[in-house]
């Protein structure tokens, strides 16, 4: 009790609890503080909030760390897959040989479609965007499941292990449909496939008998799908926290979770990464016009791709990816000019003083959309791909709340500065 931190508000002192993280960090906790002094704290966006206890995934942005269940990024990009780590995240632990055979069994046996549920696509204009598709499409997961979706924790809980699966594996058909639908292209039936398999053949492949994946591209979506799969309280995580607080079902707290990330300051940033690559590209520039641009002060011409709420370091998925970006273009024997590019843009902002002195570094948007292009997806269905990667991470999120026995709603206040009380004046005066 004695080191514990005391504000002085007037005469008044507020003696706050200490809490420790696993990793040492600390938190003063305030839950009481506004019933003892009558004062909020104040922290738009939540900045320095903790507005949970989670034991995901750990990230220390000061350093560029990330781990997910206490394994690092590296080792899981290295040795992991998607399937395996998104069982990790979702299930605290790496499954033995059993456990991720009936994990995959799951995941394949809830890929399909049904036909009315495909008639929800029809329903959208050829051209809607991607993200508004996934987001009303997902949602309607939760009234083809309502034994899954029953917004009654206990019950919810009961069924995770199917309606996880639901989610994670039909996710990925539905966003192979809508690439097809929006291109005019028939549906293809998922196949008995491994997930990534899975996903290029719907999405790419007319004839399954000449289906022949290549390794280096299988490799590369796996990654892809891998770092995006959590990343602690960002913005559509911790939507989907807070809508699971109200008591809703997994279904709709992820879609709640595709609406915040479908915003060009979070998962939109990809597209605006490669938009601004291929416009560099096009007009022959080497980028300098969008670098001065971005150093006037301005969100809208900020270097998309570059810096983080959190890491005041590397995003030490960008350094993976910036790799993989390479190898795989190598071993394809490809070539993608947009990647010099980026690799000009980068090191021309880490040796600008407004980048430097602000700690931006490059996120990992900045080379998931190169990655994505050499797949053969197109830039309008980037951040729905990022969408299919963060779904364990949005489930893991959504069974912590929903296991949370002694958990609140969440209701942050906030400081009123609009009118303070005046009367009614009818309509004829004013
Ligand atoms: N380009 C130019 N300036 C920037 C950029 C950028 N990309 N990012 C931040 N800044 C500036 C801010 O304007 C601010 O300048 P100031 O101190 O002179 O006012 C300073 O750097 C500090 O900004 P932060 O507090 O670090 O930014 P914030 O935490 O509000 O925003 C965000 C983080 C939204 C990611 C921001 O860096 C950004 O807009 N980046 C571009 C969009 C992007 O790449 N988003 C993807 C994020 S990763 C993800 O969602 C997977």
């Amino acid at each position: 009790m004695d080191n514990n931190p005391v504000l002085k508000l007037g005469e008044k002192e507020v003696t706050f609890p200490v809490m420790t993280g696993s990793e040492g960090e600390k938190a003063v906790d305030a839950r009481k503080f506004r019933q003892e002094s009558g004062y909020i704290f104040y922290d738009q966006g939540y900045g320095n909030t903790g507005s949970c206890e989670s034991s995901i995934t750990f990230l220390d942005g000061d350093k560029g760390i990330l781990r997910y269940r206490g394994y690092p990024i590296e080792q899981l990009a290295n040795y992991s897959d998607y399937v395996e780590t998104a069982y990790l995240i979702i299930y605290g632990e790496l499954p033995n040989a059993k456990q991720r055979y009936e994990f995959g069994c799951r995941l394949r046996e809830n890929a399909a479609i049904g036909t009315q549920m495909q008639r929800i696509f029809y329903s959208f204009p050829e051209s809607a965007p991607p993200m508004v598709m996934l987001a009303s499409i997902v949602s309607s997961l939760a009234s083809y499941y309502p034994h899954l979706a029953t917004n009654n924790f206990e019950k919810d809980l009961e069924n995770f292990d199917l309606a996880a699966a639901v989610a994670i594996s039909k996710i990925r058909t539905i966003v192979a449909i809508i690439y097809r639908y929006r291109n005019g292209f028939p549906f293809i039936h998922p196949k008995e496939l491994p997930y990534a398999d899975n996903f290029l053949y719907m999405m790419f492949s007319e004839q399954y008998e000449t289906f022949q994946p290549i390794p280096e591209v299988i490799r590369a979506l796996n990654l892809l799908l891998l770092l995006h799969a959590d990343h602690e309280q960002n913005c559509s995580t911790s939507t989907v926290r807070m809508v699971a607080s109200s008591g809703a079902n997994l279904f709709t707290s992820i879609t709640a979770g595709a609406c915040a990330l479908s915003g060009p300051l979070h998962g939109g940033a990809n597209v605006a990464v490669m938009q601004m690559l291929q416009t560099i590209h096009a007009e022959g520039d080497d980028g300098t016009r969008f670098i001065e641009a971005a150093k006037v002060g301005s969100k809208s011409t900020r270097l998309m791709g570059f810096g983080h709420a959190i890491y005041r370091n590397f995003d030490p998925r960008a350094k993976i990816i910036g790799k993989a970006c390479d190898e795989m273009l190598t071993r394809l024997g490809k070539s993608d000019p947009l990647l010099d590019i980026a690799k000009n843009l980068e090191q021309t902002a880490l040796n600008d003083d407004y980048f430097v002195s602000r700690r931006l570094y490059p996120n990992v948007d900045f080379y998931s959309g190169i990655i994505m292009r050499a797949l053969g997806f197109p830039t309008d269905m980037f951040t729905v791909m990022f969408a299919v990667g963060r779904c364990p991470g949005w489930i893991a999120n959504w069974r912590e709340v929903a296991s949370n026995t002694k958990g609140r709603i969440y209701r942050p206040r906030q400081v009123y500065i609009g009118p303070t009380k005046r009367d009614y004046i009818s309509l004829d005066q004013r």
